[in-house]
């Protein structure tokens, strides 16, 4: 199959090269040329695990090319996928801002040649793909189209297993030839006997939206299930598994920590609500689940305050962590971007440290504001408390011995409960966990 990518973001450069990996012949193409060209020169623009050499070896193998250049990659293509960002709106209105997918769909339509499928691959609201049918018809009156949806679940830093192992594919179609294009080129995960679930165009759209709302609202319940625990002295580690183990539960995504943050759940919640209005209705649960999210950034300043002996200032803390969650460097609406201001106004000396993020996160929280240091311990130097911010691999399995020589302070707030209380307090740290304290 011959496939066109439009945009080359986390969700169109994995996808496009592991469609390259199932066998079809990809163009990625991004109008960004900066992007293309480290494209073309092996670089990666992102920090995706795997993704580097998945990319290298299906360029090698001719699979795979990249360029600015959209007319010869969308003449011929059976299917384009549109993968530009749809970003939650500059009026604040929590809507998302569309103005990429139309840019792209006018510039496509000029050059459909033969059948094409266009699909969204973006997370797009409800009705943005009779959109798009509306502008190819327009521009292009002749043109031989269909348009389908086909949301993508992936985590990142997990991308490339998420997409060569999904749990299903949902496809939103019309008609049997979109139908049929679109089983072609996830016939790959046939052998592993992958359900696809076929409906209509709006319940794809809209199923997108569902999955990620439901998944920040069960990380919402166990963030408020957490705060009940550290006031009655309940763990909730024990609590998450005692509920995870019902089937009609599940294990996933109870975990507490400092509130969700990244490109997804923050966005695309508040576009849900936003449609939701629309339609006159209140997803009051939706809503809740963003309150209560806000409120556990606040919470989590408090508890380190509070640790803190009540006051921050002249306090010297080390976070880290700062990306929203591990094996990215994404800092979207990462909970470190509320929480460390927040000490920092109060007059907290902050040294932090990513495996990945520090780059990144110098755009959101200013050299002015905290100093990047080279490693873990570097930040622990002197510090009055160690914040475990984002559970990266690296502060897993930290020298506790180390840590606590040269700490002014052996306070240690995991906000992702990753330590054993027992095992920091045997050190002589005092511990604080979330839903654990
Ligand atoms: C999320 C979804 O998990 C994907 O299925 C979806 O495709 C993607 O959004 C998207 O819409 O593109 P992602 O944002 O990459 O993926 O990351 P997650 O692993 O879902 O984590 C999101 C946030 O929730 C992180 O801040 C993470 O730390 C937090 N989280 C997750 C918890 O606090 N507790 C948990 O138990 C799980």
């Amino acid at each position: 199959m011959k496939i066109t990518m439009i945009g080359t973001g986390y969700v169109g450069l994995v996808t496009g090269t592991c469609f390259a990996e199932f066998g079809h012949h990809i163009t990625c193409v991004d109008k960004d040329t900066t992007k293309i060209d480290k494209l073309l020169n092996g670089q990666i623009p992102i920090y995706e695990p795997g993704l580097d050499a998945l990319v290298a070896k299906n360029v090698g193998e001719a699979r795979l090319s990249f360029t600015s250049e959209l007319a010869d990659a969308v003449a011929g293509a059976d299917a384009v996928f549109l993968a530009v960002g749809t970003p939650t709106s500059r009026r604040g209105d929590g809507y998302a801002d569309l103005t990429y997918i139309y840019e792209a769909t006018k510039e496509i339509a000029v050059h459909l040649k033969g059948y094409t499928v266009i699909i969204d691959k973006s997370t797009v609201p409800v009705g943005t793909a009779r959109q798009v049918a509306r502008i190819i018809k327009e521009v292009n009156p002749d043109a031989d189209f269909d348009v389908a949806s086909n949301p993508e679940f992936l985590r990142e830093g997990a991308a490339i297993s998420d997409f060569m192992r999904p749990d299903r594919v949902v496809i939103g179609v019309e008609t049997a030839r979109a139908e049929a294009v679109l089983r072609d080129i996830y016939q790959p995960l046939f052998l592993q006997e992958t359900p696809i679930v076929k409906t209509d165009i709006e319940t794809a759209e809209l199923t997108k939206y569902a999955a990620n709302a439901f998944l920040a609202a069960k990380i919402s319940f166990i963030n408020e299930i957490a705060l009940l625990c550290d006031s009655i002295g309940a763990n909730v580690v024990d609590l998450a598994s005692g509920i995870g183990m019902d089937g009609r539960i599940g294990k996933k995504f109870l975990h507490p920590g400092p509130g969700y943050g990244g490109s997804c759940f923050p966005k695309d919640t508040l576009a849900l609500l936003r449609i939701a209005q629309e339609h006159g209705q209140n997803l009051r649960i939706v809503e809740s689940a963003v309150e209560v999210n806000a409120a556990q950034k606040a919470m989590m300043v408090k508890k380190i305050r509070d640790a803190l002996g009540g006051s921050e200032a002249g306090k010297t803390i080390a976070c880290l962590g700062l990306t929203f969650k591990p094996e990215t460097d994404d800092m979207r609406d990462s909970p470190a971007i509320t929480i460390l201001p927040a000490l920092a106004e109060k007059g907290a000396k902050i040294k932090a440290h990513d495996p990945q993020g520090m780059k990144e996160a110098k755009h959101y929280l200013p050299e002015s504001m905290i100093s990047y240091v080279a490693d873990p311990y570097e930040a622990a130097q002197d510090a009055d408390a160690v914040i475990l911010m984002t559970e990266w691999n690296q502060y897993r399995a930290l020298e506790l011995g180390k840590l606590g020589k040269i700490m002014n302070n052996k306070v240690f707030i995991d906000l992702r409960n990753v330590y054993r209380p027992e095992n920091l307090k045997a050190q002589g740290f005092t511990y604080i966990g979330v839903g654990r304290s």
